[in-house]
């Protein structure tokens, strides 16, 4: 199959197109380097702004788009909500528009738990409805109702995969977010690492090879018209995140503590079984042996 990865040089996108050239597929990647630096040498680069329109061009004969590329900040779109509608709501719109024009079969987008808000039931369930509580929330609710609209339009096929905390090599510890990646850097170089108020809060990690096969799943003939939680329906405290990290570098287990951070939210897993049901899929990754393998996937590459 050929597929286009856009946002293919980043954390996610770059381990997908690694697995896509694996399993013997064609791999055009489009990405404007402005975060991601992973370019694989057997795939098509261009680099190019999603929004650009010059993206119906670069999809020369592709089957399958996975969108990616992003505003991946939830801090950026509080501080700059319009920068963040730019590059995700209109770039996924001008990623349908290229799919509309160059005769595309599906779309699969890379949504985010954040949809979710404050869920009221934690494993949330996959047909939670929305309830975005910041501006990269809402815009990616509502890159996901233009896919609906272009297949109710135009018959393109989409799925939804609303991911996790997703962790694993290659996720830049500079983000606010990837908290393995900070904890990982910090602890193999020697630095203090901070737990943000009594280090309860749990969120869902999931190895980013489990959610790169989510995407290949997707990206054949299931799933069509669905969303589906990719998590692993396990919560996991800041503080036994730590403590996992620390094995796994074999340092000691002993981060400074800071007040809590005003918002953060103090729960989040989400129920994966709908994503068995539609797709196939499941977690294949226990927590502690992909934390190692992340862990020595950064010693090595230091
Ligand atoms: N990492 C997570 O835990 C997580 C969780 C939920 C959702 N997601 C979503 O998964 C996707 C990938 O995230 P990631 O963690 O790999 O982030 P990343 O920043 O590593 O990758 C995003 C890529 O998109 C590129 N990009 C950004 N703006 C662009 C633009 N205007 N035009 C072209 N390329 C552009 C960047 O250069 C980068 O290579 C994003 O859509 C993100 O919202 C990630």
């Amino acid at each position: 199959m050929r597929i286009l990865v856009t946002g293919g040089a980043g954390f996610i996108g770059s381990n997908l197109v690694d697995r896509l050239l694996a399993d013997g597929h064609e791999v055009i990647v489009v990405d404007d380097l402005s975060s991601g630096g992973n370019r694989a040498a057997r795939a098509e680069f261009h680099e190019l702004d999603v929004r650009d329109p010059a993206l119906a061009e670069a999809v020369g004969g592709a089957e399958v788009i996975c969108h990616l590329a992003a505003q991946i900040s939830v801090r950026n779109s509080v501080t700059d909500p319009l920068n963040d509608a730019r590059v995700n709501i209109e770039g996924t719109l001008n990623v349908l528009e290229a799919a509309r024009k160059g005769n595309v079969r599906k779309v699969v987008f890379a949504s985010s738990v954040a949809r979710y808000g404050r869920p009221p039931v934690i494993p949330v369930p996959g047909d939670t409805p929305a309830r975005p509580m910041s501006p990269y929330a809402a815009s990616k609710v509502s890159a996901e109702a233009y896919l609906s609209a272009y297949q109710g339009l135009y018959g393109i096929e989409y799925t939804t995969l609303v991911l996790s905390n997703v962790f694993g090599p290659r996720q830049s510890p500079g983000g606010e977010a990837g908290v393995v990646a900070i904890f990982t850097d910090a602890l193999l170089g020697g630095r203090p690492t901070v737990l943000f108020g009594d280090g309860s809060q749990t969120r869902d990690y999931v190895y980013v090879d489990d959610v790169v096969d989510a995407f290949t799943r997707a990206c054949g003939p299931r799933g069509n018209g669905g969303t589906f939680n990719i998590g692993t329906g396990v919560q996991t405290s800041d503080r036994a995140l730590h403590g996992l990290i620390a094995a796994a570098a074999g340092v000691p287990d002993a981060p400074d503590l800071a007040p809590a951070r005003l918002g953060d939210l103090p729960a989040m897993a989400v129920d994966p079984v709908p994503a068995f049901e539609g797709l196939g899929w499941q977690p294949g990754h226990d927590l502690a042996s992909a934390l190692k393998l992340t862990v020595d996937w950064v010693r090595n590459s230091q």
